[in-house]
């Protein structure tokens, strides 16, 4: 296991505003990075936004804005967007930045001195929307209009173009792919690009002459680079490539690439392509996630039903948001977006299974410890299965996360505390301070140790809540870390009173 994890989203496109699709990839990745970090390896986050190309340019116009000026503000909403969500990323990378622009162009004159790159003249169709080439075959007509399987219109394009040789990967990705059966997750998004790569690739136009708003072709100033290479490039200048000497530089290559199903050709074909034709190591993993839908409906402006992710922390609060949206659907599958079942996991599983559990644990630790930890004993019979299980819970957890199964995660530590809360029922402390004291004592320092694990790993989740549950718990901050869990807290530490952790919310129609 490497002991350094380079972890990122994609760049968003600064088009437009951004929604909780964009919150929901980088929700994943900020939930890994914690993690690993949790794990005590060094990790380094990178989120930002994709600043050129034909669609912005074209929204800046529509904003009757300068595209550099338009793009200085929307990707400051992007920004925004990762303190409001929390995020913990440690650098945010805009293409627009003159370091980028090198590294690009670097990477082109590497490819060019390995002979991948010729110019010749594209000819077909383009769909600015996803910033894509399609062939005729990919096309569907409705009303004398083609469109893409992704919905995107499409147009007709003739212009001269540099061409990068993909033609002559297919074979050597193959090969990639089958020495890294991981590379791709989830699995059944992997056989699709295997499918598509054996069905045989063509050359790729790499560069555009009818705008100007992109990074410039080195040595023809006739051209920009399509948009595509300019953005996956970002992964790299982020390291501070093409600096191989820099520190930074020793985090490539990447653990994972989060991406959504939409662009998983471009980070698991063209990009591992270009890299390998370069002579750089491919990342290790690109986890392409599913497609979230608002209450059945497909999300977009037209239909006026995009969910901001803003309003939603305004009204949920930040750690059930983030919760809900890693508990609620398989990561990799597609979902649907409820209020109804947001506030199900967050009445049921938060407040009332993780809520209730640590307020009565620590209210009798107030009541009947003289507020302080009681100390550790041998399990009894009564407590070994709870003991295991627990001792179990941060390996489990951790392999599902090793998988970027968030919801299977989930699902173990709620798992975990439903049977807490079917232990303090059974062993009822409440009842045991006149019958069998020293018992008492002993269930609750059980069920205090129980907590300090389900906080301590589900940080990572909800950072800000289990940061305030750690407190209660007099977990020392130096010592929220997985492997601190093999250290018992002292016996006699005193606990301030408790506070709930979740608010409840009416159920509305
Ligand atoms: O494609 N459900 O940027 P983009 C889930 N700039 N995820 C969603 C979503 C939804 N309904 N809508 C968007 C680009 N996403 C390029 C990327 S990377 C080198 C360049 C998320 O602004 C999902 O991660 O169109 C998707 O892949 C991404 O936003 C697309 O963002
Ligand atoms: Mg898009």
């Amino acid at each position: 296991m490497t002991t350094s994890s380079y972890l990122t989203t994609p760049i968003y496109y600064v088009n437009d505003r951004p929604h909780i699709g964009h919150a929901y990839t980088s929700l994943a990745t900020d939930v890994l990075a914690r993690w690993r970090r949790l794990q005590g390896r060094r990790v380094f986050f990178l989120t930002g936004t994709d600043e050129h190309g034909q669609k912005v340019e074209k929204a800046a116009q529509d904003a009757g804005m300068d595209p550099q000026a338009f793009t200085d503000r929307v990707s400051q909403h992007f920004r925004d967007l990762t303190a409001t969500m929390g995020f913990s990323n440690d650098a945010f990378i805009r293409t627009t930045e003159d370091r980028h622009k090198r590294a690009c162009q670097a990477l082109w004159e590497k490819l060019a001195a390995n002979g991948e790159i010729y110019l010749g003249a594209y000819e077909g169709w383009y769909a600015v929307r996803d910033e894509a080439f399609y062939g005729p075959d990919e096309l569907v007509e409705r009303d004398g209009v083609k469109y893409a399987p992704s919905g995107a219109p499409v147009e007709w394009v003739r212009e001269p173009s540099y061409f990068f040789r993909l033609s002559n990967w297919a074979e050597r990705l193959l090969a990639f792919y089958d020495a890294n059966p991981d590379f791709i997750l989830p699995a059944g998004r992997r056989n699709e690009v295997v499918a598509f790569v054996k069905s045989g690739l063509s050359d790729l136009s790499i560069s555009r002459t009818s705008f100007r708003w992109g990074v410039k072709v080195p040595g023809d100033d006739a051209h920009v680079m399509y948009v595509w290479l300019d953005a996956l490039t970002n992964y790299i200048t982020a390291l501070g490539w093409p600096d191989e000497t820099a520190e930074a530089w020793t985090l490539w290559p990447a653990e994972v690439h989060f991406v959504g199903k939409d662009i998983l050709r471009f980070h698991a074909i063209y990009w591992p392509a270009f890299l390998m034709a370069a002579g750089l190591p491919a990342p290790q993993r690109v986890f392409a996630h599913g497609w979230w839908t608002n209450e059945g409906q497909k999300i977009s402006k037209s239909l006026g039903n995009v969910i901001d992710p803003v309003a939603l922390v305004e009204e949920f609060g930040l750690d059930p948001v983030r919760y809900f949206l890693l508990r609620e659907v398989p990561f990799g599958q597609d979902g649907d977006f409820s209020r109804g079942a947001l506030v199900n996991r967050l009445n049921g599983e938060l407040a009332n299974a993780l809520g209730n559990l640590a307020n009565r644990t620590l209210s009798l630790i107030q009541r009947n410890c003289e507020a302080t930890l009681p100390a550790a004993t041998e399990p009894a019979e009564a407590d070994a299965a709870m003991v295991a299980q627990l001792a179990a819970l941060p390996g489990v957890v951790g392999a599902h996360l090793d998988r970027q199964e968030f919801h299977l995660a989930l699902e173990a530590i709620m798992a975990a505390v439903r049977d807490a809360n079917g232990y303090i029922t059974v062993a009822a402390p409440w009842a045991l301070k006149k019958t069998d004291p020293a018992r008492g004592q002993a269930v609750l320092r059980h069920l205090h140790d129980a907590l300090r694990v389900f906080a301590t790993v589900l940080q990572a989740f909800m950072p800000g809540t289990m940061a305030k549950l750690l407190d209660q718990l007099g977990v020392p901050e130096a010592a929220r870390g997985l492997d601190d869990l093999a250290t018992p807290l002292p016996a006699g530490l005193a606990l301030p009173a408790p506070e709930p952790l979740f608010r409840k919310i009416e159920a509305t129609a």
